[in-house]
């Protein structure tokens, strides 16, 4: 079948992760993927090939869905800083992450995206954004930021011809937004666009632009964006539907696959530390408390979820400059084992942040878009697996979280995922 042409919007697009997903999708675009084997019998396993590795997409449980083809994706975007896409792209280079000639062979293509980012907007966004910045602080109100927002977005699905747009918000984490007094129905939360001091965040205007365009979002990030009831209400409103919250891609990732094991087998954890060093921008950027403090909340509730008690947890976030993309994550468990003898699991991860993330921000592009095509609306809680905060499922053990997308899976398996 045809698929219309789709724009990928993300917001942070000279950023580590947008430049690594922007590359990859132009590799891919590039046919240079290759596919797990299908024959009319069993699917056969055989190893993905090399540019299909780390997509979720490419695995056998999801080749019955009706996916939107790469070469179909028009990149766009936003950001604040006054660099080009390929000066992320060659720091990733510089940090040994990928190799010169990926960069070289897409520059021309690289140049064409560069024309299609904006600049974007800083609202409340905190001290370590603003010094990245090449933009002021804005003096707009929320209201006139959304507009100016909502005003990008239809040029670019205006002038590249597109059915669609799916907003991605890959940008630098913001401090924590304070929630307690926000109104909880649109209708009140909307007129909070026009206050003085109005206490939205830039990504929950992102979120609200989108939305509110009828365009669905994916908040890659552990930043507040579309994650407030009123933003929920105005995604239903709209007959659109989101995703969040901050992408599950290392550490976390491990600590929702092993808690779970723990508790199947009756073992009581007793304390779970993680520490964490990298050096990447986002990681300078965490440098900074206040951005840091969003960032630890996204990764310390899930163990005392899935265990069902509270052990002692401490989670540690450390910017080592040297390191660049690679992060390498050091937990110690303490547990007590039969007739109460403590023992002690300690693992390391050593992984590519921006490797790790970008194609499962590919594959949530897939998804949503499925999603937004067959007409689902408000959370997409089935796509819990990818996010360290799932919106809309309180599951945070990543076996089940998986289970449920390979349901959803099966229900949406092609015919019933035409285009409607
Ligand atoms: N890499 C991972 O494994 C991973 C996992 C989960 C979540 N994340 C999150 O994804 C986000 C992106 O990570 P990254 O490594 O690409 O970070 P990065 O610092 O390389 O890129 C962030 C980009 O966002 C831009 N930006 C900041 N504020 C903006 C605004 N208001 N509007 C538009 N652009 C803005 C910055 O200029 C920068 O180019 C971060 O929030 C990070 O915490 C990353």
């Amino acid at each position: 079948m045809t698929h219309p042409r789709t724009g990928l919007w993300f917001i942070g697009a000279r950023g580590g992760v947008a430049a690594t997903a922007t590359l990859g999708l132009l590799a891919l675009e590039q046919g240079h993927a290759g596919h797990w084997q299908t024959s009319d019998g069993p699917v056969r396993k055989v190893p993905p090939a090399r540019d299909q590795v780390g997509l979720v997409t490419a695995i056998p449980q999801f080749a019955a869905l009706d996916f939107v083809p790469w070469r179909n994706l028009v990149v766009g975007g936003h950001d604040v800083r006054a660099c080009h896409i390929a000066d992320a792209a060659l720091t990733l280079v510089h940090n040994g992450a990928i190799k010169l000639s990926l960069v070289d062979e897409f520059m021309d293509s690289l140049n064409q995206i560069e024309s299609n980012i904006e600049l974007g907007a800083l609202f409340n966004s905190g001290q370590a954004i603003e010094r990245l910045a090449a933009v002021e602080p804005t003096r707009r109100t929320a209201r006139e930021t959304v507009e100016s927002i909502k005003r990008d977005l239809r040029s670019f699905a205006r002038d590249e011809e597109l059915e669609r747009v799916v907003v991605v918000n890959l940008a630098s984490t913001e401090p924590p937004t304070d929630v307690a007094d926000l109104p909880e129905r649109w209708e009140e939360l909307e007129k909070l666009l026009d206050a003085n001091g109005c206490p939205l965040r830039a990504s929950s205007l992102y979120a609200i632009a989108a939305l509110d365009l009828g365009m669905p979002y994916i908040n890659f990030t552990p930043s507040l964006g579309a994650s407030l009831p009123a933003i929920e209400e105005l995604a239903v409103l709209r007959g659109t539907c989101h995703a969040g919250q901050d992408g599950k891609t290392g550490e976390t990732l491990l600590k929702s696959v092993l808690a779970p094991m723990f508790a199947a087998r009756n073992l009581e954890v007793m304390s779970w530390v993680g520490h964490n060093i990298f050096g990447n921008l986002d990681g300078l950027v965490l440098n900074d408390p206040a951005n840091k403090a969003a960032k630890m909340q996204s990764k310390d509730q899930l163990v005392g979820q899935i265990l069902g008690y509270d052990p002692q947890t401490l989670v540690s976030i450390e910017y080592i400059r040297s390191l660049g993309d690679w992060k390498t994550a050091w937990d110690h468990i303490h547990f007590r084992g039969f007739l109460g003898t403590p023992m002690t699991l300690q693992f390391t991860w050593q992984g590519c942040d921006s490797l790790l993330a970008a194609p499962l921000v590919l594959d949530l592009v897939r998804f949503v878009e499925l999603s937004h095509r067959l007409g689902e609306v408000g959370v997409l809680s089935h796509l819990g697996s990818f996010f360290k905060q799932p919106l809309g499922l309180a599951e945070h053990d990543f076996s089940r979280q998986f289970s449920l997308l390979c349901d959803w899976a099966e229900r949406h398996a092609s015919p019933q995922s035409r285009r409607s």
